[in-house]
């Protein structure tokens, strides 16, 4: 049916329940869809040339806009709280409240920075974000076909909308919800603004912006991309689900997540840096 899904990157555990919702997903039509994706680590890259690429967050850790000393304490939080994040020996309950932490505490840190907001574009131009391999292809394809994009990351939103708008795939379908900062009046950063979004409150998120899944009311049939657990919650906002096909990039301790990944997954990219699974599947079913 869609020979990427033979690709050796590619595991399901139950590959004709995939088949029988594609194939679903296709007879319903692209009118009666929406797409909803993470950001970090899911629409960019994990790695290229074996060198890991940055999240919105690293963006701004690696840039000239912060201090070494605000630059180590990041690193610092990155190593501690990133590893946990991670690891499949703890449950989220247990690692939500450390996530919070890390949260809370990177932002502090990059508030105490004042970051200017005009000079946001030239660190995203200067970083090495990037976008995974055939990312034009997707955005352009939902674009052509009206499908509705909702990238739902708790990094931030400022970031991730300079990487999309200089990557020239912003495009009027796409959607964002994320971490998004408040500048003051001389353009410093003062504050996040409203809720915080973590990894592992991406529920609440959805139903705090109930609004937008109401305006998609008739579009039952969701395409969902995450690299973490916590992403399995991006949907829960949506009306009336009929079918939801669920991809999951697995970058790192491939090994010991793989088996809880194909649990909560669909299908399962293991170390894959393109999108040509995603794409063809909605080449398929549009
Ligand atoms: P996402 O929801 O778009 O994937 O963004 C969350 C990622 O951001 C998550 O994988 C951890 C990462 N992150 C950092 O790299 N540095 C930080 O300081 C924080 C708070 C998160
Ligand atoms: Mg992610």
């Amino acid at each position: 049916m869609i020979p990427e899904l033979s690709r050796p990157s590619v595991y399901m555990r139950d590959p004709r329940r995939v088949e029988e919702i594609i194939k679903a997903m296709k007879q319903a039509g692209p009118s009666t869809m929406q797409v909803i994706s993470d950001f970090d680590m899911t629409l960019t890259r994990f790695a290229y040339n074996g060198k890991r690429c940055p999240t919105c967050h690293n963006i701004l850790e690696n840039s000239k806009l912060i201090s070494q000393e605000c630059r180590d304490k990041l690193e610092d939080l990155l190593n501690t709280y990133y590893p946990i994040e991670i690891d499949s020996s703890r449950s989220v309950e247990e690692k939500l409240p450390l996530m919070v932490e890390w949260w809370t505490k990177a932002h502090d840190l990059l508030v105490q920075q004042k970051i200017r907001k005009d000079l946001l574009t030239l660190v995203v131009r200067e970083s090495d974000a990037m976008l995974r391999e055939g990312y034009r292809v997707f955005f352009d394809q939902l674009q052509e076909h009206s499908i509705p994009l909702l990238i739902f990351s708790a990094g931030v939103g400022d970031v991730l909308e300079e990487v999309i708008r200089q990557a020239g795939v912003f495009h009027p379908n796409v959607k964002i919800f994320s971490n998004y900062m408040d500048f003051d009046e001389n353009g410093a950063l003062r504050a996040f603004k409203g809720q915080l979004i973590h990894i592992y409150n991406k529920r609440e998120g959805a139903l705090l912006n109930s609004g937008h899944f109401q305006e998609l009311k008739a579009r039952h049939n969701v395409l969902l991309l995450g690299d973490s657990l916590g992403d399995l919650t991006m949907a829960d906002g949506v009306y009336s689900m009929e079918n939801i096909l669920k991809i999951g990039y697995l970058n790192d301790k491939v090994q010991e997540r793989k088996e809880s990944y194909l649990n909560a997954y669909d299908i399962v990219l293991q170390q894959d840096e393109t999108m040509d699974v995603a794409n063809a599947i909605l080449l398929y079913m549009t």
